[in-house]
């Protein structure tokens, strides 16, 4: 099981770093996919927007290759019991840890003097809730969720230990390569939604022109070599990003690619991104406005998580002493 915050469009992120191994895990094994429409509420949202986002997001997730017909696809806010399951297991979370939570300190350093709401410290309460309410083994995600994972991992032995065996304590999985991909402006800082250069982001509904051009106009380094150095993240993270659509390591990369001009090199991950990202674009634009459809597959996958959410929910409040 495994979740995405519906807040702006999915980008090449997303897609190397997450989608694209759910797409494969999905043939292993029962799989929940979900919207996490309540941690994007973390931060403020418009609401009319948040709407439109969660639908789009469900297109774009079945444009992936996220087959309904294998995997429940719903959304969080829809099934009840997340927010319950997260209130009991937040009893027992050391303040602490969460308070050393990196995301948490970055999310909060970037909103400055803004207003902060305690959702943004809760936040992986909340997502360690969304995987142990379907007894969830394996939680495919970015490099970027690790701590997450591990809260939940904590959370899950801590109320087994107490309560007696409830929850399998879930395993993180990480894809091989491109867990992080960085964005095309500032390559030290990873690739997302909310980057306020939207040159750096890719997003898997831009046009053949726009990812052109935003590759071709990505930051690199000084020197010409293409090589993945320390000292060289832009071309490093261009490398990872070709790797993770063609499925080549780097060092085969650094052979076939080493004598070419870095803006040579661009337009070969250009145009491997553009024949990647193509398809799923174009099949996202049929999807999107089919907004019955989009709405029968959430409440198919409503039906299958609730029944288990319940399940599970029901069984801690009994563990827990509530009447
Ligand atoms: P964002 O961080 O852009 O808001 P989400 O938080 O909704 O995206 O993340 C959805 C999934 O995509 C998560 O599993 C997350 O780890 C993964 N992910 C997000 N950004 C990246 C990235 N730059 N590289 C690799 N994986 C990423
Ligand atoms: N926090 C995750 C992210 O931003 C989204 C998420 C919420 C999630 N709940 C989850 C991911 C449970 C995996 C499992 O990417």
């Amino acid at each position: 099981m495994t979740g995405l915050q519906p807040t702006a469009g999915i980008h090449l992120g997303n897609y190397l770093g997450a989608i694209r191994s759910w797409v494969a895990l999905q043939e292993k094994a029962e799989s929940f996919f979900f919207l996490a429409d309540l941690h994007a509420l973390t931060v403020p949202q418009n609401p009319e927007q948040l709407n439109h986002k969660t639908l789009d997001c469900i297109a774009m997730l079945i444009a992936c290759g996220i087959d309904p017909k294998k995997s429940h696809i719903f959304v969080q806010s829809q099934v009840a019991g997340h927010a319950d399951l997260a209130w009991i297991l937040g009893c027992m979370t050391p303040i602490g840890q969460l308070e050393r939570m990196t995301q948490f300190k970055d999310k909060s350093a970037r909103r400055g003097d803004d207003f902060i709401g305690v959702g943004l410290l809760y936040y992986p309460v909340l997502m360690a809730a969304d995987i142990l309410i379907y007894g969830a083994n394996l939680v495919p995600v970015g490099d970027d969720q690790r701590q997450h994972v591990e809260l939940a991992r904590d959370l899950a032995v801590r109320f087994n230990g107490i309560h007696g065996n409830t929850f399998p304590v879930p395993e993180a999985f990480f894809p091989p390569n491109c867990a992080r991909v960085m964005s095309l402006q500032n390559p030290t800082a990873k690739m997302s939604k909310s980057d306020p250069s939207q040159s750096g982001t890719i997003f898997l509904s831009d046009s053949e022109d726009v990812i052109r051009k935003k590759i071709c106009s990505a930051m690199t380094d000084s020197g010409s070599e293409i090589r993945a150095l320390d000292n060289k993240p832009g071309i490093c993270n261009l490398l990872q990003i070709l790797s993770g659509i063609v499925g080549k390591d780097v060092s085969e990369l650094e052979k076939i690619h080493g004598g070419l001009q870095y803006g040579k090199f661009k337009e070969v991950v250009a145009e491997a991104t553009v024949d990647a990202i193509g398809p799923i674009c174009k099949k996202y634009f049929l999807l999107k406005d089919q907004k019955d459809f989009l709405l029968s597959i959430a409440n198919e996958g409503r039906l299958a998580a609730q029944s288990r959410a319940t399940e599970m929910v029901s069984k801690v409040k009994a563990k827990v002493g509530l009447l």
